[in-house]
């Protein structure tokens, strides 16, 4: 890609990375490309231990590749960028869910949410009060004097969306936000993702393993043993779910990458 796309917000060129370990180099990710547009809503899909979180680090400035390139907003994050510019960029540009949110336990909902404002030295009234407009957006202004921990795991992570948002980012980024939630609050979350999309014009980058979700997104990059083996969009994304619901039920589940996983059997935590 000789020149960025306008519209692309995020690049992701010939990205390959190892990591050592002991005296070897584990390659995870191998020339690995594809872009997201200002306004997409792309869901990265594969099985547990096919790169996913890796390529999300990446993506973010937090874990340098190998070798490629990732352009956030048009800047080559690696090549002219330090470790603390990129964690500048990440503060303004991103917000990020994870699939176990980490609280400050001393604080409350709405003082955990309005942390990073407060971190960025932003006044403390004007903090709450902006906390209070983001918890309302996620409908958890009620519990907002409650212990995070004291609320289920869907309502913490609504409040995790709600203190991703504080810094009014462009994107999102999430990392399996629904691993550990039930069905409901599972598709509740995924609702408030696909808002988020449609009604704040906010990118969309979230992994799952999870066939259900396929849904709510624009498009899908599939990977597999760090290999990104197809980008899916329109109606082919459409009938990639239809397509693997169907090979679930009927070759079984172990035998369908990304669908061979539950809930209650994760390996990660
Ligand atoms: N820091 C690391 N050092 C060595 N190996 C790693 C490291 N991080 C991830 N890996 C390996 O990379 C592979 C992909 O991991 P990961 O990106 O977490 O996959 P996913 O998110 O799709 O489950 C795994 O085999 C994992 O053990
Ligand atoms: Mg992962």
């Amino acid at each position: 890609m000789a020149e960025p796309n306008k519209s692309s917000i995020i690049e992701v060129s010939k990205v390959s990375k190892s990591f050592s370990v002991g005296d070897q180099m584990v390659p995870v990710l191998f020339d690995v490309s594809f872009s997201v547009n200002d306004g997409d809503f792309v869901i990265i899909f594969g099985p547990s231990g096919s790169g996913k979180s890796t390529l999300l680090h990446i993506m973010l400035g937090l874990e340098p590749p190998t070798e490629g390139t990732v352009m956030l907003v048009g800047e080559d994050i690696y090549s002219y960028r330090t470790e603390d510019d990129r964690a500048v960029l990440r503060k303004q540009l991103i917000g990020m869910v994870y699939q176990q949110p980490n609280w400050i336990k001393s604080l409350n909902v709405i003082e955990n949410v309005a942390f990073p404002l407060l971190l960025l030295g932003t006044d403390k009234a004007l903090s709450i009060e902006k906390a209070r407009d983001e918890l309302k957006k996620v409908n958890m202004l009620e519990k907002a004097e409650y212990k995070p921990t004291e609320l289920s795991g869907g309502q913490q992570q609504r409040i995790a969306l709600a203190r991703a948002l504080i810094n009014n980012p462009e994107i999102i980024i999430a990392d399996e936000p629904t691993g550990n939630l039930d069905f409901t609050s599972g598709q509740d979350m995924m609702k408030l993702l696909s808002d988020l999309n449609t009604e704040e014009s906010r990118t969309i980058v979230m992994v799952t393993h999870d066939l259900e979700y396929i849904r709510y997104a624009k498009s899908v990059v599939r990977v597999l043993d760090g290999k990104i083996m197809k980008v899916y969009s329109g109606k082919e994304k459409d009938e990639l779910g239809k397509e693997l619901t169907y090979k679930r039920g009927f070759v079984g589940e172990e035998e369908l990458d990304g669908a061979s996983e539950d809930n209650s059997g994760k390996k990660t935590k």
